[in-house]
This record gives structure tokens, sequence and C-alpha cells, in this order.
């Protein structure tokens, strides 16, 4: 039997890099092993907290070809699907927590010619997720509280990516599995092997002394 194995995609949250030259960091993260740039986009209302918005997603997206994975920790994400879509986002994932009409949401997304994403907060359960499976592109588990970079890893991620994961194969779906916060050397090959398919990391990427041997090491693990 020929068994095809996947190299795991690393998505460096730019949320922990240094703002002041992101031109420096986009051309460091383009000759990194990272497949994907993750955006975090913060409205201090769904978190408590503000990060960046558009003009900043559009100047990276012309300063590389790598898949633009923008994470919206917004409210009404529906109202936005087109500029972020002018913007340059590839996968735009939206909240299930944020989105009382989901399977609209993710229909107007796919309209766009994007990836339609959903992200689920450490205390929602899996299970909601079930329904729209063979509609999500990407599930995007979160593993600490959305608001803030480096926090601590919370530990349930892992039962909670296993059952995700046969809920996907259960319903023949394609869904990836995406895990955001606290993603480090030490839990990515755990993760890897409950599931996940992409590997969100902010402060252990940019934090490192050397972030293109870290993208690597985690993409190997
Ligand atoms: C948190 C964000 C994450 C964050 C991850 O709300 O969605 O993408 O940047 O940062 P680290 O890897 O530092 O936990
Ligand atoms: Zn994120």
């Amino acid at each position: 039997m020929i068994q095809i194995y996947t190299m795991t995609i690393i998505a460096p949250s730019l949320l922990a890099a240094d703002f002041l030259h992101l031109g420096n960091t986009c051309e460091m993260l383009n000759k990194s092993e990272a497949e994907w740039y993750h955006l975090d986009v913060m409205d201090g209302s769904f978190v408590p907290n503000i990060s960046f918005g558009l003009p900043i997603i559009e100047q990276i997206r012309k300063a590389t070809t790598k898949v633009c994975d923008v994470h919206l920790m917004i409210v009404h994400p529906e109202k936005y699907i087109e500029a972020f879509k002018k913007a340059g986002a590839d996968i735009l994932t939206v909240h299930y927590e944020a989105c009382p009409n989901l399977l609209d949401t993710l229909a107007q997304i796919k309209a766009h010619g994007m990836k339609a994403g959903v992200a689920i907060n450490p205390d929602t359960d899996i299970q909601v997720l079930k329904e729209f499976i063979s509609e999500i592109d990407l599930v995007c588990v979160m593993s600490v509280f959305p608001g803030f970079g480096g926090q601590k890893f919370i530990e349930g991620t892992y039962e909670k990516v296993t059952t995700l994961k046969s809920i996907i194969q259960n319903a023949g779906a394609k869904t990836l599995i995406e895990i955001d916060g606290g993603v480090s050397e030490t839990n990515a090959a755990a993760l890897v092997t409950a599931g996940a398919d992409v590997l969100v990391a902010g402060t252990t990427v940019f934090k490192a002394a050397d972030p293109i041997k870290t993208i690597s090491a985690l993409r190997n693990c």
C-alpha cells in the first residue's frame, strides 16, 4: 500500500511580529517553509483587544504570494466579506460564536472566491459544527481564548481535535483542522498526531532567535 505523507502547514501569526518592520518580516517568511500567513483581525468587541485591519492586509498581500489566512475576531463578519476579499484574503475565517446565520456567511465567503473557515472558542462544544462540516473548508480550533498572543495552550484541545477529526471523517469531508494559540515545539507533534493539518504560531516563531529554523522545526515535528 502506498502511503502519502503530507507536511504540516505552518501559519505564522503576524500579531507577534515587529510592526515597524513588516517588510522585513514578509521577506523572512517568504524565504521560510511557512506556507500561510495568519492574520488576526480584532475589533475590541468580539474580543477585548484591537489589532489591525484592512490597510495592513492590503500591504502584506503585495509583499507575498503565500496564502493569506485571515482570522476575523469581529462581530458581524458578514458585513466585511467583500472588503477582505479585496484586501487579498485567500481564506476567511469567521467565529462560530459571531455568526447567527453561519451557512449563509460561509456561502458568501465562497461566492467571493475564498476558502471558508470557522473558528471555535475553547468553551464551545465542537459538536455544534457537525451539521455544517461539509460546508467548512477549515476549522480553526482555538487553543487559547481569542484576543491575545502569548497565552498558555489549553490542554483540552487534543480531545477536541480528535473528536473533530472523526466528525470530518464520518462526513467524508475534506475540512482542514487548524490549531490557534500557544502552539510550540513541545505540543506540535502531539497536535499533528491528534489530527491537526495547520499550526498557527505567533510567539513561538517571532520571539525565536532564528524564526526560519523554528518554522522548519514545527513543520517537521
Ligand atoms: C489569538 C490569535 C492567535 C495568536 C496566536 O486570539 O488568534 O492567532 O496570534 O499567538 P500565539 O502563537 O502567541 O499564542
Ligand atoms: Zn488567530
